[in-house]
């Protein structure tokens, strides 16, 4: 925990909007005029661009960024192999793939001197990080600043915290992270995690595919869900440090580390659009049903990663955001389904409004491809005989990464201690009330 630290994150400035250019200098004139590669960059700084799409790719989509720095990138030491911990990658192919409904609690807690990317403990995935399609889960238990700097070649990494403030020293400027925020490190940006509280705890989702972006609006207009100009990227801020510092690359799965004679977060100017952002969850503009039953909950989608197949996501990230229920004649928590699509839950805060007990902040949940779920027994009876009055959903914030193809978890998954063993009682008791009329 550091007083500074906390008085410095609540004093950042952003630059507002997603997906758009932005350009930042730390310094005034780092920032070169007209050119992203003049002969002699500014202030004897180094140019250097950070690519994260294909150079050809549609300008809609096309994501890169120009970064003004002291010492290039290239100027590092080998890499070395270091063990993963509890860190994995996809293809995910440790466990066969279960189609039983799973439901675990809060990661334990770590050792002293835990940092966030020692807490790293990977629930599952799906996909192979050297194609670049599918994602990972992870969780995350820390209760020590990160003295290294870490970056992720496999994808970008959605950061969700539930316990504790975070923050993000990365390349481009810092980000001021809380819970009920989530935070957007674009692949391949090094950052430097920095505890706000004496321990932190939280979800990522690690995207192997195309970046994740808003998604389209259609009939809801130009306006609503989560809106671009809630999107806050960091200005630009640099460290002028002498080595040794240790950074860790993610690559394929396996971290690897170098001790450099300088820290990487040594970008003095930048302008692009790969860049990192921190968006609060209760911006998100909350769109229903105001005549009977709800909609899909990919109305609550956040930001998406598209496939190459119109309208079938790689991975969505959807928030459950305080909300009113209005509907008539309405079954209003989440209906029964199955879903082709796998659905991993968390909680970041109070209670879910299909779940009576069992599903805790800092826990989750997974309904793979096909699985039967829903509302539990109690939920389903409250529901059922409710007065539908107007009513304020307003104690809890759940969210979900929707991903196309199964979770596959990883062992210490699949046996860990905080694993539920009775998950399936929350349907036991739902009592046959069919009678016939004839
Ligand atoms: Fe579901």
């Amino acid at each position: 925990m550091s007083g500074d630290a906390r008085k410095t994150a609540e004093g950042l400035s952003y630059l507002s909007g997603f997906g758009n250019e932005h350009a930042s200098e730390a310094v005034p004139g780092a920032l070169p005029e007209g050119r992203n590669a003049p002969q002699r960059a500014p202030l004897g700084l180094y140019a250097e661009q950070l690519s994260g799409t294909a150079f050809t790719e549609p300008r809609a989509h096309n994501r890169r960024s120009w970064l003004y720095r002291i010492h290039p990138s290239a100027a590092h030491p080998a890499f070395r192999r270091m063990d993963n911990g509890a860190l994995r990658g996809g293809p995910f192919t440790e466990t066969v793939p279960d189609p039983n409904r799973l439901r675990w609690n809060p990661l334990p807690e770590p050792a002293a001197g835990t940092d966030f990317l020692a807490g790293l403990w990977t629930l599952g995935g799906n996909g192979d990080a050297t194609q670049r399609n599918g994602m990972a889960i992870h969780l995350y238990h820390a209760n020590s600043s990160m003295e290294r700097v870490f970056s992720d070649a496999d994808g970008e990494l959605l950061i969700v915290p539930e316990r504790g403030g975070l923050l993000l020293h990365t390349e481009f400027g810092m980000l001021h992270v809380e819970p009920a925020h989530v935070a957007l490190i674009p692949r391949g940006v090094r950052f430097r995690v920095e505890l706000l509280d004496d321990s932190a705890r939280g979800y990522v989702c690690e995207n192997y595919g195309a970046s994740f972006r808003l998604p389209d609006l259609g009939p809801i207009g130009a306006n609503g869900l989560a809106n671009a100009r809630d999107f806050r990227a960091p200005v630009a801020a640099y460290e002028d440090v002498a080595g040794p510092v240790e950074v860790v690359n993610k690559f394929c799965g396996n971290l690897w580390t170098a001790t450099y004679d300088h820290s990487p977060l040594d970008v003095v100017a930048w302008h692009g659009n790969h860049v990192p952002y921190v968006y609060d969850l209760r911006r998100f503009n909350v769109i229903g049903s105001i005549s009977y039953d709800h909609p899909d909950p990919s109305i609550f989608t956040v930001l998406t990663s598209p496939s190459d197949t119109p309208g079938l996501a790689g991975v969505d990230f959807v928030a459950f955001a305080p909300r009113w229920l209005v509907g008539e004649d309405t079954f209003r928590p989440p209906y029964f389904h199955r879903n082709v699509m796998s659905e991993y839950m968390g909680l970041i805060e109070g209670a879910y409004d299909a779940k009576a007990e069992g599903f805790v902040p800092g826990g989750g949940s997974l309904h793979n491809m096909m699985s039967a779920h829903g509302p539990d027994r109690e939920t389903f009876d409250k529901a059922s005989a409710a007065e539908l009055r107007p009513q304020k959903i307003d104690d809890g914030l759940a969210f979900m990464f929707e991903t196309r193809w199964p979770v596959t978890l990883t062992p210490h998954a699949a046996g860990a201690e905080h694993l539920q063993q009775r998950y399936d009682d929350v349907w036991q008791g739902l009592e046959k009330h069919f009678r016939p009329l004839h």
